[in-house]
């Protein structure tokens, strides 16, 4: 027997005719059976029997709209492996990562587990969900305290060593927490990094695995990437035994079918018709190849890079002159803004100066010079990139703060996260992270790697300061409008 979770007659978002009012009724009754959908999912482990599964294109609620995800395996199969719980405290992949909330987790999300359960859902464990793994959790208050930052942030403590033969060492750390203090200068120290669940979702077009690529293996698939990623996320995350390869060649089938992205916005309304070209199943459809469309020249091709990266709303773009005022007409001039709007990037390690391209000082790019996979979003050669997201400038107070000495020069860094330096032991890796798909971003803030941007002005905030780009209040909408429909 079959069960779905879906309204009947009402589930498919794909439809032949914008019609707003059949949306909004999508919205309500989507409102009211996504607590069931939740349990659906939470609960899918302990199912058995029956095959269980989210129709294709069920939309989910964020705050700016609907998002929805189509797999190319027909349906979301909840009866996968991602869904059942194969360590030994209770937690699946899809713990942290949620059909509803982009297949990442939101801190809304994450607070609706712990009130439910008191912080004693399967998130909640000391080893990675807590900021210390020493936090005390015996009582409600204590727990709230100790998982403040999955609650506050929605991230996960990372905890990596530094490499042997670094060029660096760890001089001083500043951890509010208490966890990772100098007195833990031994060979087992490790960093506690927080960072967001990237979206197990749009996984075709990764060039990297994981925000510092450490499952990326040199000369290999992402699939095979995917495959080691799985059995070290169930060793670690969930503390379990490694996986059988069946079940990781069924997890990575399984992620690597899915496609996510915003299908309806609540002031754009319908996005995947009439010509323009939002949506999953749109995406489902779009070519990748590692190196497509770089910017220092297509990688198979060699074609000059093209900047014109997201085609996806160019069907809107007579509205610009038409309709000036219309929202569309708005979502069209933010996908020419990141397209075309100029920016001066220099002082980006991982791109000004990159090896065999000449150390190129300052390149007068675009938001598409970094995010340059057609219509992802992705940067789509493996390269990481420093912009000064974990920079000592930028330090929140609830975040630790490691002080790193070069070994060679004596040069002094302080960094909340050094990304890719942890992984390849060199100095300039420093503070280096993947470009991440910008598609279903409606449905996952906060962004970056460690959630510093609340929401997607944030995060043009950010880049304004950066790059003093300049933008005015209308640009400043104009993307966000483009940013959340994708
Ligand atoms: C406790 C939460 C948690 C659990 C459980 C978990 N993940 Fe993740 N996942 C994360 C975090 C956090 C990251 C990013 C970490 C980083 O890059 O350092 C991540 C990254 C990923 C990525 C990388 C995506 C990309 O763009 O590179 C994939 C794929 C993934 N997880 C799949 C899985 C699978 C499959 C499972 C189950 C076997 C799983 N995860 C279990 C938190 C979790
Ligand atoms: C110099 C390269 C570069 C440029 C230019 C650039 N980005 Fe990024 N972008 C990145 C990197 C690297 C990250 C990940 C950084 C991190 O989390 O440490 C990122 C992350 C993001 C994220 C967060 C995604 C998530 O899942 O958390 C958004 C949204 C984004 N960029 C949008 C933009 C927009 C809009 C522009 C133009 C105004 C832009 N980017 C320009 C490199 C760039």
């Amino acid at each position: 027997m079959k069960n779905t979770f879906s309204p009947p007659n009402s589930r498919q978002i794909a439809m032949p005719k914008p019609d707003k009012w059949r949306y909004y009724l999508y919205l309500s009754v989507i409102w009211l059976v996504s607590p069931l959908v939740q349990d659906a999912v939470y609960a899918a482990g302990a199912i058995s029997g029956d095959t269980v599964f989210i129709e294709n294109n069920t939309a989910f609620p964020n705050a700016s709209g609907l998002s929805a995800t189509f797999s190319t395996q027909t349906a979301i199969d909840l009866d996968n492996e991602f869904f059942q719980p194969l360590g030994s405290n209770g937690r699946s992949c899809s713990t942290c990562h949620l059909p509803e909330e982009g297949w990442s987790i939101t801190p809304k999300g994450v607070q609706q587990r712990f009130n439910g359960s008191g912080g004693g859902e399967a998130i909640f464990r000391t080893n990675d969900g807590a900021n210390s793994q020493h936090a005390k959790v015996s009582t409600l208050k204590a727990r709230r305290v100790a998982y403040s930052l999955l609650l506050n942030k929605g991230v996960i403590r990372m905890g990596i060593k530094v490499p042997e033969n670094a060029e660096f060492e760890l001089i001083d750390i500043s951890d509010p927490y208490g966890f990772a203090t100098v007195n833990d200068l031994n060979p087992s120290f490790e960093f506690s990094l927080f960072r967001r669940p990237l979206p197990a979702t749009n996984l075709k077009f990764l060039s990297a695995v994981m925000w510092d690529g450490r499952e990326t293996v040199s000369g290999r698939s992402i699939h095979y990437d995917l495959t080691r990623q799985a059995n070290n996320a169930t060793t670690g995350h969930a503390q379990g035994q490694p996986l059988s390869s069946a079940q990781r060649r069924h997890i990575v089938e399984f992620e690597t079918a899915l496609f996510t992205a915003q299908v309806y916005d609540n002031d754009a309304q319908v996005l995947n018709v009439s010509g323009v070209k939002g949506g999953p199943v749109a995406l489902s459809k779009q070519g990748f190849y590692k190196g497509i469309n770089d910017f220092f020249g297509d990688g198979k091709t060699g074609q000059p890079h093209n900047s014109r990266v997201f085609k996806l709303y160019d069907a809107w773009n007579d509205l610009m002159v038409t309709a000036p005022t219309d929202i569309r007409a708005a979502v069209a001039r933010g996908q020419q803004l990141f397209n075309s709007k100029p920016i001066v990037i220099s002082g980006v390690p991982g791109l000004n100066d990159a090896p065999g391209f000449g150390n190129i000082d300052v390149i007068n790019g675009t938001c598409s010079t970094c995010h340059n996979t057609p219509n992802a979003g992705s940067h789509s050669a493996s390269r990481f990139l420093n912009i000064g997201v974990s920079d000592a400038a930028q330090r929140t107070s609830d975040m630790p703060l490691h002080t790193l000495r070069n070994k060679a020069t004596g040069e002094l860094l302080k960094s909340t996260d050094p990304g890719r330096a942890l992984i390849t032991g060199k100095w300039q890796d420093i503070g280096r992270f993947k470009v991440p798909v910008l598609r279903g971003l409606a449905a996952r803030a906060p962004y970056f790697h460690n959630g510093m941007a609340k929401e997607l002005g944030n995060v043009l905030d950010f880049y304004d300061r950066r790059f003093q780009i300049g933008f005015d209040n209308r640009e400043r909408l104009d993307l966000i409008l483009f940013l959340r429909s994708l």
